[in-house]
């Protein structure tokens, strides 16, 4: 088979586009940066109708609604929720306070789509799952790196079973994040697992499934703006020997950034880099390699990625979101699904603190 046989079966599993009879019309809640360089972006090139915004700051509602053509702007969370033309709410605000726009848009019997985390412990999650479960409400919730072409693209290859067993997965990312973009994380007391780490969890998850056990040390630069943890060196255990680690700095100094993954399998292996942390948030493509005694490849065979993690990504969540509306079942980053997200982000916190290797459970 040549690169570009092998390589159309890769292009239709990573696919994002949101079939016409699948389409709602979208009510945004939150209007700052990610919803303006992402959200609104990844929805126009996927033809999907934006048709409302509510912010706390109404001139920046105002402003993000006159640059991407949103007809209306709601000065209130419950004039939104009242709009019989809001189908489906997309909600992107700092996180303490999603679960309340949730509990407020599961009451109103609109689907709703989260931004990540989820919710900022797991005893807030559980509730939230059930209450849109006996609301018949779908929550999915904003873990977009499983759907960025590298990672997508990554896991239909171990699906395909190109690299045998899988045996291993690692992220390593090595930046310098600005953090003062985000005025209230400087705060938090709880920084890289909880906001950066989540989607590397979220994406080996979508790979590996779930890990029994991790273990996680997290430490700070002396001297560093955020409060919180910003180096993490974290391993996931998994049965029958199978392991995962992520070493994650964002106060390098050096400019040497890098941003890696890999994945091991008894037949192969796959290598990339992730093209948004190397220029964040305008990023490039992914990079990635397979490495396949199954099919075979002459040595490394570069996958063709044509697509950024900001904006591209950002229409999986919403389209998985918007197929179990249309269809039922499950999305892929359903909320019941992410529970087990932030169970492994809490049981790797719990680590942090007791320097001790913690027991996974959602
Ligand atoms: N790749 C990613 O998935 C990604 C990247 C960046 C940020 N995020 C997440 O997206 C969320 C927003 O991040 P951002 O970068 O846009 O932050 P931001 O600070 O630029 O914007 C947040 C906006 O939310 C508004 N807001 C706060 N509370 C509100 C409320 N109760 N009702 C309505 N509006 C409210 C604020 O006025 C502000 O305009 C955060 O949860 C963050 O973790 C995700």
């Amino acid at each position: 088979m040549s690169g570009s046989e092998i390589w159309a079966d890769v292009a239709a599993d990573v696919d994002l586009t949101v079939a016409p009879e699948q389409r709602r019309r979208i009510g945004v809640v939150g209007a700052g940066a990610i919803v303006d360089n992402a959200h609104l972006p990844a929805y126009a090139a996927a033809g999907l109708e934006v048709v409302a915004i509510h912010d706390l700051d109404a001139d920046r509602a105002a402003d993000v609604a006159a640059r991407h053509g949103i007809a209306t702007v709601h000065s209130t969370l419950s004039a939104m929720l009242d709009d019989p033309s809001v189908e489906v709410v997309d909600v992107a605000v700092v996180a303490h306070a999603q679960p309340d726009i949730v509990r407020a848009t599961v009451a109103a019997g609109k689907h709703l789509l989260c931004q990540k985390p989820f919710t900022p412990d797991l005893q807030t999650g559980r509730e939230l799952v059930e209450l849109a479960r006996a609301a018949g409400v779908h929550i999915a919730v904003n873990q977009q790196m499983r759907f960025e072409e590298g990672i997508a693209a990554a896991r239909s290859m171990v699906e395909r079973g190109w690299i045998g067993e899988p045996t291993a997965m690692e992220f390593r990312t090595n930046i310098a994040t600005d953090f003062s973009q985000w005025p209230w994380l400087l705060a938090s007391e709880r920084l890289e697992v909880s906001y950066h780490s989540i989607h590397y969890l979220d994406s080996i998850r979508s790979i590996l499934g779930d890990p029994e056990r991790v273990f996680c040390h997290g430490g700070r630069r002396p001297g560093q703006a955020p409060r919180a943890e910003t180096r993490t060196m974290s391993t996931l255990v998994y049965p029958d020997g199978v392991g995962a680690v992520l070493h994650v700095n964002h106060e390098n100094i050096a400019g040497d950034v890098r941003a890696e993954f890999r994945i091991d399998g008894s037949e192969g292996s796959i290598r990339g880099t992730i093209g948004l942390l190397y220029d964040y948030p305008h990023g490039r493509p992914d990079t990635v390699e397979l490495f396949s005694r199954v099919l075979p490849t002459d040595g490394w065979l570069p996958y063709p990625v044509t697509r950024r993690w900001i904006p591209d990504a950002f229409v999986g969540p919403m389209a998985g979101l918007l197929a179990a509306v249309a269809e039922g079942g499950e999305a892929p980053t359903a909320a019941a699904d992410n529970l087990h997200t932030l169970a492994l982000v809490e049981a790797l916190y719990a680590s942090m603190q007791t320097r001790e290797a913690q027991k996974v459970e959602a």
